[in-house]
């Protein structure tokens, strides 16, 4: 499997392109037209016309009728999502507790999964890293290791929560000398499935062996990125090993959506962002953004939910909208 993994393999890596903002023919250039980019994927986009409200939303398209998650009646048949980029702090671990906490107030079971050596979901659901009697890594390597024995509730009722720490970080090395190495996370988290109705991955700011479990393991991957300039460098690389994994590894591999986090809509610079992911990622964008505040860095200091912390912020509200989002596209389908 060489070259799969982001920066390992200088002949896989795509070129890298520098351009000033603003450019359209290096838009062409550092994100190539995919089918998926072109084609109105989500039914978002193929709502009836009277289902849309006629007002632009933030990323410049109208903005369609979101209709709260029909409720479920037995859970199972988990869709699993990774949340997916290399950049740090882009708002993959806050996006994967609060949309996993916003749709577990619409009645789904979530499963949570802390992909990440750095262990940030789980402290910011208040586990202490150093108080864990099971992890991840247990179920990774050892498989007599069951989910039930290492599986913890979250605080949230209707979700439940993968702890991980720093232990994770040797299961990278060791699992290079496991036969089906990037199945692994996948075998692991198979009898889940029959048990949630989602599966939320939190992955490490990398493109390794352990994002790669994480993309083989999942039916769709979703990708925040922070509205600022730098964001979009690096995305051609995540795009191509999403597309690696997809042909090598994960035929299913979906992209559920491409997710704008820390959106200041008073900057130019930041429509200007969102304008350009719209171009380069088209219908895959979401409709939902998720704008600035404080009130994140304050949930996560106290171990909670932005949608239990403080309910009623716009903060809460924008997760609750993307889980409908979430959930018109790709789990209620
Ligand atoms: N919409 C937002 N507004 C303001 N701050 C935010 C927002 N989303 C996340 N943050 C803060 O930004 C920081 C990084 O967010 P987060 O940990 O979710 O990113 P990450 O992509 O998981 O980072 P890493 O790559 O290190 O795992 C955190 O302090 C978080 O509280
Ligand atoms: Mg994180």
């Amino acid at each position: 499997m060489v070259g799969i993994y982001g920066g390992s393999s200088a002949p896989d890596m795509p070129p890298r392109v520098q351009v000033p903002l603003g450019s359209e023919d290096a838009m062409t250039l550092q994100f190539p037209t995919t089918p998926e980019a072109s084609e109105p994927t989500a039914e978002v986009a193929t709502e009836p016309a009277g289902e849309v409200t006629g007002k632009l939303g933030p990323t410049g398209r109208p903005m369609p009728v979101l209709p709260t998650p029909k409720p479920v009646t037995a859970h199972g048949n988990a869709r699993v999502i990774s949340m997916c980029n290399q950049k740090g702090g882009v708002g993959k671990t806050t996006t994967t507790i609060n949309l996993g906490a916003a749709l577990a107030e619409f009645g789904r079971k979530v499963l949570l999964v802390d992909f990440d050596p750095q262990g940030s979901l789980s402290v910011g659901l208040g586990l202490n890293p150093h108080e864990m009697d099971m992890t991840i890594y247990n179920l990774l390597m050892d498989p007599e290791t069951t989910l039930d024995e290492v599986v913890v509730p979250s605080g949230v009722p209707g979700m439940d929560l993968l702890p991980s720490n720093i232990d994770l970080s040797a299961a990278e090395v060791q699992l290079v000398h496991e036969v089906a190495r990037e199945q692994t996370l996948q075998r692991v988290l198979a009898p889940a499935i029959a048990e949630y109705d989602v599966i939320l991955i939190d992955c490490q700011p990398s493109l390794g062996l352990l994002t790669v479990n994480a993309l083989t393991a999942s039916h769709g991957v979703i990708v925040p990125l922070e509205c600022e300039y730098f964001a979009l460098r690096g995305v051609a690389l995540l795009k191509a090993t999403i597309d690696k994994v997809k042909q090598r590894l994960n035929p299913g591999l979906e992209v559920d959506g491409v997710l704008g986090t820390m959106y200041d809509g008073r900057t130019l610079h930041g429509r200007e962002v969102l304008e350009r992911l719209v171009q380069a990622w088209g219908d895959q964008v979401f409709h939902t953004v998720i704008r600035r505040t404080v009130k994140f860095s304050d949930s996560t200091v106290v171990g909670e939910p932005i949608t239990t912390y403080a309910s009623g912020s716009s903060g809460a509200e924008a997760y609750r909208q993307l889980a409908k989002e979430v959930a018109l596209r790709c789990l209620d389908a």
